[in-house]
């Protein structure tokens, strides 16, 4: 407990931006519960396919799970309701929080195993289906706001870690209303493919880059139906506004195609470097919004899947497009420099312990 109010608290320094996700903490917490595989078979069967007790999971594929959920995918930061200070940590992945667009204001799903609220009850196919293809068990499409159409490539075998790892965390009851009205279209998918990536840096690249959903944020969208501008892929100029509680004012995505006036393309390879682990654009500046709660583990990703992301970067096709200049101001301090205490920061948690 008292790890995570510390965590909470260096996060709130960071202009309240990047604190959904206190992963070390509770990575340790959920690792304990491993040893509990999630067997309800005493309990009264409320879902048929969940009476069977699973098998215990394999620690390697819900290692490997921990690692997408929490630092690639980062599924709680959309998850994760806020409080009146910043995210509810305590209601870490039951859902609720609200976030404004310009195609309405969405609400995020309880994804813990709590049964009544959560997914608990679901089988891992209706899970999968859901992440990948954005089906309920119902047949409800979800919104693309979860990033399904980028989830859609997630691996079969990467899938089941997912799966694996949700299993772990544990039940939350929070009843959620479900999103309605957004202006949002909702795609219809093929079947995913479920293949790997191929292992040349590029295509691992593209593939992480892909659950990373960049393009959610960063590929325009028309303004009247909201569908992604497929011909401008990464060009920026989506406005983003935050919730109060993090700060005023509009934030644009950038264009971060290798256009070397508009975009990215006089950036080096450690300038994309650190934008990805440390959240730094070229002048050292943070990257502010969205952008710094999803991507506020990437800190802790592996170097050769930023090695990957970055070759992505810098295969993509170059698009002119001035983006706007953003006007947002964060409630908060601003960050501290360069990674030294940024939960998810390159440089980060190790020797912070006994900053305080
Ligand atoms: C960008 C924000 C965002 C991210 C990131 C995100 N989700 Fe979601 N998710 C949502 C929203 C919003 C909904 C509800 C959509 C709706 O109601 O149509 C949702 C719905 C779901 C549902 C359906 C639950 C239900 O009861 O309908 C599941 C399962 C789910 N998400 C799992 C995940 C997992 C697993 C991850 C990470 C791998 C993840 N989500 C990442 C925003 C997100
Ligand atoms: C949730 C939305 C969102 C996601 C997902 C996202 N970004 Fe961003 N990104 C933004 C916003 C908004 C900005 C502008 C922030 C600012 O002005 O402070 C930004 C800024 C950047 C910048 C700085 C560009 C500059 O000119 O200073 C880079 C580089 C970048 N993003 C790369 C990426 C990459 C690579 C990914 C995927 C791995 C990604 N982003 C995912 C929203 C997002």
């Amino acid at each position: 407990m008292l790890e995570l109010s510390r965590e909470a608290d260096a996060m709130k320094n960071i202009a309240q931006l990047a604190i959904l996700c206190a992963a070390p903490a509770l990575v340790a917490a959920c690792d304990e519960k491993k040893a509990t595989p999630p067997a309800e078979a005493a309990a009264p069967p409320a879902v048929d396919a969940a009476a069977a007790a699973p098998p215990a999971p394999d620690p390697k594929v819900v290692a490997r799970g921990d690692y997408l959920v929490n630092v690639v995918m980062n599924c709680a930061a959309c998850h994760t309701p806020l409080g009146p200070e910043g995210p509810d940590m305590s209601k870490r992945f039951a859902g609720g929080l609200e976030f404004p667009e310009p195609f309405g204001t969405w609400r995020s799903a309880n994804i813990t195993q709590d049964k009544k609220t959560g997914i608990g009850g679901w089988t891992d196919e209706q899970i999968a289906a859901a992440i990948r293809e954005g089906k309920r068990p119902n047949g409800d499409k979800l919104y693309p706001v979860m990033p399904y159409t980028f989830y859609h490539v997630l691996s079969d075998n990467d899938t089941k870690a997912v799966v694996a790892y949700l299993r772990t965390i544990p039940p939350i009851e929070n009843a959620v209303e479900g999103t309605k009205d957004l202006k949002l279209p909702k795609p219809e998918l093929p079947k995913p493919s479920g293949a790997e990536p191929g292992s040349a840096p590029a295509e691992k690249g593209a593939y992480l880059a892909t659950l990373m959903h960049c393009g959610q944020c960063h590929t325009p969208m028309d303004p009247k139906t909201f569908a992604p501008l497929e011909d401008k892929p990464m060009a920026g100029g989506q406005k983003f506004e935050m919730p109060p509680v993090f700060g005023k004012g509009d934030l644009y995505a950038a264009n971060i195609t290798p256009d070397k006036k508009t975009g990215i393309g006089t950036w080096t390879d450690d300038h994309m470097r650190s934008a990805i682990t440390e959240l730094k654009k070229k002048d050292g500046k943070p990257i502010m919004g969205p952008m710094s709660i999803l991507g506020m583990n990437w800190g802790k990703m592996e170097k050769d899947d930023v090695d990957g992301v970055v070759a992505w970067l810098k295969d993509l096709k170059p698009v002119a497009n001035k983006v706007p200049k953003s006007t947002f101001k964060p409630s908060g301090p601003p960050p501290p420099p360069a990674g030294d205490t940024v939960p998810g920061g390159a440089a980060a948690p190790t020797g912070t312990e006994k900053a305080e």
